[in-house]
């Protein structure tokens, strides 16, 4: 699908240059806001919208407060032949997910798994960037992260956990690769925020007011009530939506000791440090079954070469629908963006008096 003529396309450069300008401007150092430029330059170009360049006024603020600080390194606090413990000295998220998830890289080279969990970390972005790190190596990835509570468990009237992602990416033959990269509530919270501004209503199985019941009003959810997890109500299975987010709250802030579940601060909130924990792992194929990359290609081919259901084209696999909207910015030159972003980043470039960001010439 073409851009529509009001949509302009910056080049994944100028989006990188410029969020790097906007960090270094709040006195981020370059190789702290470099790995975050290039975790909001992936999210944007897979097509997830609200990771991207929609959040870098949350980082420069995290920075500027000093909620989030650039004068620390992450550091390795405890190690075995596979496993490492890591305080991200409350840096930037994605430099503590790259630190934590190189080291992964390498355990699993020498033990054929590395799983890093990080305490002290920060917003990480997309959790699929770190998963599709290991994919480099032709090995397995997995990222976790807790996040402030937002989800309402099963049965509850408040939150009590966050929409806590994961992600699994694995190769297959010729480049190609499973991706799957999710967050564990029904729909991330940009999705009602957006219908709000619309004036729609949400589907029912979004989220709840604020006595634990099933709410399709997108204001009452955000200010009053939560988000149901992946699945919706009970009888719908939500229960599993709930389990699989607080699995993620085990492998991050209960292995890490770092803030958890309801402890985790409010959305951004700016009086008192994250503190989340995050979970990293890396996986060789090849300490199993030879011929993983074959069987992964098998699989892959025979969903997407399934007859689609009645009013459908295609039967996709996880990580399709990213790589179609990068195909879209490969051809446009760039990622496009709505007027109301390029806005965005023009009023944040003003207030921070950098260079705006440049957009493709029409
Ligand atoms: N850092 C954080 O705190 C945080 C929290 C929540 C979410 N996130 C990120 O937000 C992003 C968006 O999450 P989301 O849950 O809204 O993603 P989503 O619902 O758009 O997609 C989830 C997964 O489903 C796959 N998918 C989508 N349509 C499909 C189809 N028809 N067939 C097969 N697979 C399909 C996608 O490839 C993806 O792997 C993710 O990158 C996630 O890591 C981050």
């Amino acid at each position: 699908m073409a851009a529509a003529t009001t949509e302009s396309v910056v080049p994944l450069k100028k989006l990188f240059d410029f969020v790097v300008r906007c960090m270094t401007a709040v006195g981020t150092k370059p190789s702290h806001a470099e790995p975050l430029a290039n975790v909001l330059v992936a999210a944007d170009n897979r097509g997830h919208y609200s990771h991207g360049l929609n959040r870098l006024d949350m980082y420069v603020k995290d920075i500027k407060t000093g909620m989030t600080v650039s004068d620390q390194e992450p550091e390795i606090l405890k190690e075995t032949a596979a496993t490492a413990f890591v305080d991200g000295k409350n840096v930037l998220g994605p430099v503590v997910g790259k630190f934590c998830m190189e080291i992964a890289i390498r355990k699993a080279k020498e033990s054929g798994i590395g799983w890093v969990v990080a305490c002290g970390s920060n917003h990480f972005g997309i959790a699929g960037w770190y998963s599709m790190m290991a994919l480099e190596e032709g090995f397995l990835g997995m990222a976790f992260t807790n996040t402030s509570p937002f989800m309402v468990p099963t049965r509850a009237k408040k939150p009590a956990l966050g929409t806590n992602p994961i992600t699994l990416a694995a190769p297959a033959k010729n480049g190609d690769s499973f991706v799957l990269d999710m967050a564990t509530t029904s729909v991330a919270l940009g999705k009602v925020e957006i219908s709000d501004r619309k004036g729609e209503t949400i589907p029912p199985t979004w989220g709840v007011d604020e006595n634990g019941k099933t709410c399709q009003e997108p204001a009452r959810v955000v200010s009053k009530g939560g988000l149901y997890p992946l699945g919706g109500p009970e009888e719908c299975g939500g229960y599993k939506g709930y389990g699989l987010g607080m699995m993620v709250e085990v492998f991050c802030g209960i292995l890490g000791g770092s803030a958890f579940g309801p402890n985790v601060r409010k959305w951004k909130s700016s009086t008192e440090p994250a503190n989340l924990g995050q979970c990293f792992v890396a996986i060789d194929p090849n300490a199993f079954a030879p011929g993983f990359a074959d069987r992964m290609n098998d699989l892959m081919t025979h969903c997407r070469n399934m007859e689609a259901s009645e009013g459908e084209t295609e039967v996709l696999v996880p990580g399709d629908p990213e790589r179609k909207h990068m195909d879209k910015c490969e051809k446009l030159g760039g990622i496009p963006y709505h007027p109301n972003q390029i806005k965005y980043a023009n009023d944040l470039a003003a207030e921070l008096k950098v260079e705006p960001m440049e957009t493709l010439k029409k």
